[in-house]
């Protein structure tokens, strides 16, 4: 089976093609990174005008890659939520008058699940069943994953997700948007024990997450060690403080991160663990993660960067496996911004 999986529910306008859930003919990621990164952040009335101008060069690119027409496709998959409405409408149209026309069937892909099965678009794949963590700049999600269908929330964050934090920390220290991408590389020169913000693990039992603290933590020391806030402080970046507050901050990220997912691992007595979601591209996530994993006798399994972050592939994957189940989805449905998947059960 041959689909095509659109993905445009924030910053990215993303095409893939997919042969089964065994072969990625295409992958094409616009990214809308330069649009928005003067603004510190996605504009949503932005987002949804520039994906109205990107989707269809972007989808004919993904065919052209993939060397099919669209009479070639089966079936198409698109995110229909969670996301900004304005960006995942122009998506959802787009694949309804692509199935209207030439007659494809199609499904409505939760984000979220794109998330949790882009694990298999990578060499070594986890059997079921598994714990998996999403980590994006919506979510901070660890789900109990039991197959292709049936998964269940077993701890979410309760204010920020830990992309959002990285987001906002990039903020505070004037980085560009995202923060996650330059954050991680000047962590590299940075000494990750210099500061030691808090670690937030709330209950003893919680599997949830809580990252607003530590955001106000980081402000909070800018503000008290350093005159100039969000306006580039050059003496502040030359010492390397930038680069000590961006590890000690990661790290401290990270080790909230890995140890509830590592706690929801032995509380479920599962064999596998998963790292997914645009946090998930980070290295010293994934360095710690695997050592973890490792220490405590689990299987750990990762995506490669490239499908941690936003794209079409993971879409059309998880499409298919809904293909599968021949749960094809009406003309008449809608998008969503907030995702069914991310509330607890
Ligand atoms: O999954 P994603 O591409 O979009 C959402 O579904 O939200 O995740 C985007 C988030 C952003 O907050 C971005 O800062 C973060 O992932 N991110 C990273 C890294 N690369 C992207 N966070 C930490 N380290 C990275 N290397
Ligand atoms: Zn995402």
């Amino acid at each position: 089976m041959i689909i095509l999986g659109i993905e445009s529910s924030c910053d990215e306008t993303a095409a893939a093609v997919m042969e089964d859930d065994r072969r990625l003919l295409a992958n094409i990621v616009n990214s809308q990174i330069d649009l928005h990164g003067i603004y510190g952040g996605v504009v949503p009335e932005l987002a949804s005008r520039k994906h109205l101008e990107d989707i269809y060069p972007v989808v004919e690119q993904a065919l052209q890659q993939a060397g099919i027409t669209l009479d070639q496709v089966d079936g198409l998959a698109i995110t229909q939520g969670p996301g900004l409405i304005g960006s995942l409408l122009v998506g959802l149209s787009f694949a309804k008058a692509l199935a209207l026309v030439k007659k494809i069937p199609y499904v409505g892909v939760d984000h979220m699940a794109g998330h949790l099965f882009s694990v298999f678009l990578g060499e070594n794949k986890p059997d079921f069943p598994y714990i998996a963590l999403i980590a994006s700049g919506g979510h901070s999600s660890i789900f109990h994953v039991t197959d292709y269908l049936h998964y269940r929330l077993v701890g979410r964050t309760r204010d920020d997700a830990a992309g959002e934090a990285f987001d906002k920390v990039a903020k505070i220290l004037d980085l560009p948007y995202p923060g996650g991408p330059i954050i991680s590389e000047l962590s590299k020169n940075g000494d990750p024990t210099a500061i030691n913000f808090p670690r937030s693990w709330l209950e003893p039992d919680s599997l949830d997450f809580s990252f607003s603290g530590i955001k106000t933590s980081v402000a909070n020391y800018v503000k008290q060690n350093h005159q100039l806030i969000m306006s580039g402080d050059e003496k502040m970046r030359s010492s390397g403080e930038t680069a000590n507050i961006c590890a000690s901050f990661q790290e401290a990220v990270v080790d909230v991160l890995v140890g509830k997912t590592m706690k929801a691992a032995r509380k479920f007595n599962m064999e596998n663990v998963v790292l997914a979601g645009g946090v998930a591209a980070n290295p010293r996530l994934r360095e710690v993660f695997r050592q973890e994993g490792g220490r405590e006798g689990f299987s750990v399994y990762m995506p490669p960067q490239k499908f941690c972050t936003d794209n079409a592939a993971m879409i059309a994957l998880a499409g298919f496996y809904l293909f599968r189940q021949q749960a094809v989805t009406s003309l008449d449905m809608d998008v969503y911004s907030r995702s069914r998947m991310a509330e607890p059960a």
